[in-house]
């Protein structure tokens, strides 16, 4: 069974989605949609035969009968509409992260996909990448215990966006991975940051959040950083896994350290041993998460599976890159989420 796909969107990002989706054997056919001409040209320059036709209009896309799934890779501002657009046409849809620019608006874009039974799917490309599911397999079988936290750091000398902060860009990856993993949602949020370079556009922000199971997590994301980093560590009461995106090999390491409490036999008196055992790295699958991405895209829509990363991750992420904003405006105080009137 093969499926085709409308995208729409040819900028930095487009051309990746569409690398992957041309020679695709899910994948029945291609119409790029780009209002810029120069985009188009580009199209037509790499796909020059086959099965990859172009349009500047996006109406083509959507009064194509034999489109069943739309791909969004459009600036933040722009999903919104677009994906509602090609749900109302009965087409399933990928937005690209974050899934919208307002909550209720990416909530809506969930309860449209439920109401026409179609397949919502948001572009956490994180989730299809090897460490990050090793990771979740570690956690799942509880080799570290309990989490006490988790610290990411995702910062480099990062391209400015011109419509959107460091927060939308970066802070996406971290908060859809760590929802992943934790299977949780955090019930508060703040956040500390600064315009360093362009005014009122936030070049750096330390993100802290509380889950309900009381793991705490911080995220740092900065497009100003001398070098870059990519690092996850997460520290269970039975052993800590650091995770590091820049590493060729060993991108994970298990550790078995940890340090216990003994109760204390009289007032005061408690004991602390420390414990440094192995250090063990597994090994990781080999593939390009984007491919995995568009393979988990193809097959949702041909076998009726709910994606990885479906519309509800994409609206929680959301939800808590708005706290964050809230709680920078607000000199880093507390935001507080509720979620239980959405379940
Ligand atoms: N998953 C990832 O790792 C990842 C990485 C980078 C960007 N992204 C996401 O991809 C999306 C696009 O980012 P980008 O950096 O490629 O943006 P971009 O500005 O480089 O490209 C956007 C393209 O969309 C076109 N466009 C805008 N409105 C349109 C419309 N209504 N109809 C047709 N074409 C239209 C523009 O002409 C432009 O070519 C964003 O949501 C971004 O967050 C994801």
């Amino acid at each position: 069974m093969k499926t085709k796909i409308g995208v729409v969107g040819y900028g930095y990002w487009g051309p990746n989605l569409v690398r992957n989706l041309a020679s695709h054997p899910l994948c029945a056919g291609l119409t790029v949609c780009d209002v810029d001409e120069r985009k188009r040209d580009l199209v037509q320059s790499r796909f020059q035969a086959g099965n990859v036709s172009v349009t500047d209009n996006y109406q083509d896309i959507l009064a194509d009968d034999e489109i069943k799934g739309v791909v969004v890779a459009t600036p933040i501002s722009t999903h919104f509409q677009l994906a509602k657009q090609a749900m109302e046409r009965g087409k399933h849809v990928f937005a690209e992260k974050p899934l919208a620019h307002e909550g209720p608006l990416a909530h809506e874009l969930v309860e449209l996909a439920k109401a026409r039974d179609l397949k919502l799917m948001v572009g956490h490309t994180f989730l299809f990448s090897p460490p990050v599911l090793k990771t979740k397999e570690i956690l799942k079988k509880g080799d570290l215990g309990q989490i006490h936290y988790i610290d990411t750091q995702r910062v480099n000398l990062g391209l400015h966006q011109k419509d959107v902060s460091v927060i939308w860009d970066l802070g996406p990856h971290d908060l859809s991975i760590i929802l992943y993993w934790l299977d949780d949602v955090p019930v508060e949020v703040s956040a500390r940051g600064r315009d360093c370079v362009v005014p009122n556009i936030p070049d750096v922000c330390f993100m802290t959040l509380k889950f309900r199971s009381g793991v705490i997590a911080n995220v740092t994301v900065s497009w100003l950083s001398p070098t870059k980093l990519r690092r996850t560590i997460i520290v269970g009461d039975k052993k800590m896994l650091a995770y590091d995106d820049t590493e060729n090999q060993e991108k994970i390491k298990v550790y078995d350290k940890g340090v216990n409490y003994q109760d204390p036999e009289t007032f005061g008196e408690y004991h602390l041993s420390y414990r440094s055992g192995d250090v063990w790295s597994p090994h990781l699958d080999s593939y390009e998460p984007l491919y995995a991405e568009m393979t988990h895209f193809l097959e949702c829509i041909q076998n009726g599976r709910q994606p990885r990363s479906d519309g509800m991750i994409g609206w929680q992420v959301v939800r808590i890159l708005e706290a964050a904003d809230q709680s920078l405006r607000n000199g880093g105080n507390v935001v507080k989420l509720a979620w239980e009137e959405y379940e």
